[in-house]
């Protein structure tokens, strides 16, 4: 059930000149907000042509099996087996796919949160996989992971503002107290929680409020590139959309790129610029957002289109024409 503090919190909506501005490269989406539109407007279709943020190329992680006494070895679970993609500066790079196609393993390993078996992934030119410690702490600074489950991912015995803080104590950002209470709370308030809420225990918040504290925590570093995966899944659909605004409004403001996934499309057409589809750990299909939605070439992409509700009824005509 949602919370009803959930439902109560409208989408954050831009006032600064700063906020303007993030949403004026939008304007399909400024036009929604001022028709009082509630559903998401569409991402540019266009390919962006800045230069890729992140590039990964023939991926692997195989998951070994093992069973007996001596637990040997006695296959591999292919969960990315040969993946190449990029995501470029500014943009968000949607990956699709039904459960346990690879997902989130792919997102982990890209953020080498799970060793890959082979592969390369650059980050700005610099080899992930290969870089060393403290090459890899600075980097990390930049990349950032939101987590599907909002309640799993927060420490249930650390206060709000422990939580938040973490990564600028951990990286030595900010180390006065009072400092970082004040940053904590401008982050949470940016993320539409309350400025009082930090002395309080998660268990206190609805799912659609821990979802914005950890995406407050995941921007405390000012990171370039972040792992979106399956940030909304969890959530009551009223309160996926506020999540997926902020995350877009955030994207404007601040020029992030995102690898976002999901395994719904709806969410990915509203939400990406390109799309990549993924099935038994390899990518099928991949390209921009409007040829992916209008031209897709694999009978797997048609289905998952297939699956997403379409409310004029010529369009749902045309679609089932199509693919009859
Ligand atoms: N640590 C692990 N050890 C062994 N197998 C694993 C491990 N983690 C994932 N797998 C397997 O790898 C495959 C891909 O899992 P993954 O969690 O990446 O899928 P997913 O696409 O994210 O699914 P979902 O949409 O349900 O989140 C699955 O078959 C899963 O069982
Ligand atoms: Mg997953």
């Amino acid at each position: 059930m949602t919370d009803p503090k959930d439902r109560e919190k409208s989408p954050p909506e831009a006032h600064t000149p700063q906020e303007e501005r993030s949403i004026a490269h939008r304007p399909e989406e400024k036009a929604s907000r001022e028709s009082g539109g509630a559903a998401l407007a569409p991402p540019a279709a266009e390919e962006k042509s800045s230069p890729p943020i992140l590039e990964v190329n023939g991926l692997k992680v195989h998951f070994p099996v093992r069973s007996g006494v001596l637990q040997r070895v006695t296959g591999w679970v292919k969960a990315v087996d040969g993946v190449d993609f990029h995501v470029r500066e500014g943009e968000t790079l949607g990956l699709v796919g039904e459960s346990g196609c690879g997902k989130t393993t792919l997102g982990r390993a890209v953020l080498r949160l799970i060793p890959p078996t082979a592969g390369e992934v650059r980050y700005r030119g610099n080899n992930l996989l290969t870089a060393g410690g403290a090459e890899m702490k600075r980097l990390r600074q930049e990349m950032q992971i939101i987590f599907q489950d909002p309640a799993g991912s927060l420490n249930p015995r650390m206060r709000i503002a422990s939580i938040v803080s973490e990564p600028l104590r951990v990286h030595g950002v900010c180390n006065d107290k009072d400092e970082l209470r004040e940053r904590v709370q401008t982050l949470l308030e940016r993320c539409g929680m309350p400025r009082n809420c930090v002395d309080r225990y998660p268990h206190e918040f609805s799912g659609g409020q821990r979802q914005r504290i950890g995406i407050a925590r995941a921007l405390a570093l000012s990171p370039k590139f972040i792992v979106c995966d399956e940030p909304t899944s969890a959530l009551d659909v009223s309160v996926q959309s506020q999540i997926l605004n902020l995350l877009r409004d955030l994207q404007g403001e601040f020029g992030m790129s995102y690898l976002f996934i999901s395994h719904d499309m709806a969410v990915i057409q509203h939400m990406c610029d390109r799309i990549a589809v993924m099935l038994g750990g390899k990518i099928v299909e991949e390209g921009p957002r409007e040829r992916i939605l209008q031209e897709p070439q694999k009978d797997y992409t048609k289905a998952l289109l297939s699956a997403v509700p379409v409310a004029d009824p010529r369009e749902r005509r045309k679609r089932a024409a199509s693919a009859a």
